[in-house]
């Protein structure tokens, strides 16, 4: 898409399909603003194209919320998603990664996104929402049936539909029990805030959903972009304290999730165009994150040595990823475990295989020696 990104930059800052009637936004600073205007460009009625409503949406998903509800949910959960229980994963996390990568010979052929990548996030949820070890294969299984399905019917698909009811309930039971027996882990502590048992499950499946493709899909960028730049892998085996900043320069240059969509609330004006009320509009933070006018004439490059610049691939504003810490510390440690092990490897093209879908952008299979 990248020919096509900076078409939109530069052509079409405000690009209006009439196919399917959505309007998108692509140069850094519109995204950015977009992204904090939510009086403006609402999120209530949906933030994915395919599943945009007429009306607002009746969810618990702070997601899918306006201030002020999203105000009161993104408070409540912020008190029990905290920066502490993120960083007490760290060691778990690492002998997640260093298990995984165990299997992989030297000279044999890997899947380092089956194999690997996917494997990490599902697991780590796993642990934050405290599923009990006996419980955690029967768990991963339901996450693997609900987000590890190609096409873009990923979302009404009926096994992925089932397998989020079944998961919904799984997470019903979990909330009961750490209500009656707290253990002072984030159902625990979740069950004992204002929130609804219904907020609850929703905040648990938001962590879900949120949380497990994104982060597997942009360790295959990495693998990927790595192999295609062998100087700046030897430079981060020889660095590995800048691996944090390489982690940067992956989601600017190749955000898995690279479209958030709104409604706009009202006839909006921009670069001569009007927006009316009530039309779909897509903020592609990705195609941003190549902003000429933002990043130079090299922002189309690839390039660990970066010094870390803002990037929108975590989106902006009063939804800013709520699992950022996460994401970035599970993306350093994988690939510190990964380069510290297996320093350099080969992809595979002609066997590695992109996903089809419409939200999280990646590779499904990337086969590496
Ligand atoms: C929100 C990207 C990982 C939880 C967002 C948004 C983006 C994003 C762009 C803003 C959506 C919007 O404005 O409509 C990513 C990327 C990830 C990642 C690229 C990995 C590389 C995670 C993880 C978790 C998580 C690991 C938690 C386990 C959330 C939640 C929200 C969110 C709860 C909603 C925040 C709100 O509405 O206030 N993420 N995310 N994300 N993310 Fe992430």
């Amino acid at each position: 898409p990248y020919e096509t990104w900076k078409w939109l930059r530069d052509e079409r800052p405000v690009y209006f399909n009439d196919e399917r009637g959505f309007y998108a936004l692509s140069r850094y600073d519109d995204v950015a603003a977009a992204l904090k205007d939510t009086e403006a460009f609402s999120s209530a009625y949906g933030t994915v194209l395919e599943l945009l409503t007429p009306e607002r949406q009746q969810t618990g998903m702070m997601i899918n919320s306006d201030p002020p509800s999203h105000t009161r949910l993104r408070k409540l959960v912020s008190r029990v998603f905290t920066t502490r229980r993120v960083s007490d994963l760290e060691p778990k996390i690492r002998e997640i990664a260093e298990s995984l990568l165990a299997a992989w010979t030297p000279g044999e052929e890997f899947d380092f996104v089956q194999q690997f990548a996917a494997q990490i996030p599902s697991r780590v949820i796993a642990e934050l929402l405290g599923v009990p070890s006996e419980e955690r294969e029967e768990v991963r299984l339901i996450i693997d049936t609900a987000f590890h399905l190609e096409g873009d019917e990923g979302f009404t698909n009926p096994t992925a539909v089932n397998a989020i009811l079944e998961l919904a309930g799984y997470l019903q039971n979990l909330l009961e029990r750490r209500r009656t027996e707290p253990i002072g882990d984030l159902f625990s502590d979740l069950a004992a805030t204002d929130l609804t048992a219904q907020e609850c499950v929703e905040f648990g499946l938001l962590l879900v959903i949120a949380g497990t493709e994104t982060v597997g899909r942009l360790l295959g960028w990495a693998c990927i972009l790595l192999d295609a730049h062998p100087d700046q892998r030897a430079w981060l085996v020889e660095n590995p304290d800048k691996i944090g900043q390489a982690v940067e320069e992956v989601l600017r240059y190749e955000g898995p999730s690279p479209v958030q969509a709104r409604r706009a609330t009202r006839d909006l004006e921009l670069h001569g165009v009007t927006i009316p009320q009530g039309s779909p509009v897509l903020l592609l933070n990705t195609a941003a994150g190549r902003d000429e006018r933002k990043y130079g004439p090299d922002a189309e490059e690839f390039d660990v040595r970066r010094e870390p610049e803002h990037h929108l691939s975590f989106g902006y504003g009063v939804h800013f990823c709520l699992g950022a810490s996460l994401a970035r510390l599970e993306s350093r440690i994988a690939l510190e475990t990964v380069l510290r092990t297996h320093p350099t490897w080969t992809v595979d093209h002609d066997r590695s295989q992109r996903a089809h879908t419409s939200t999280v952008r990646g590779w499904e299979h990337v086969w590496v020696r």
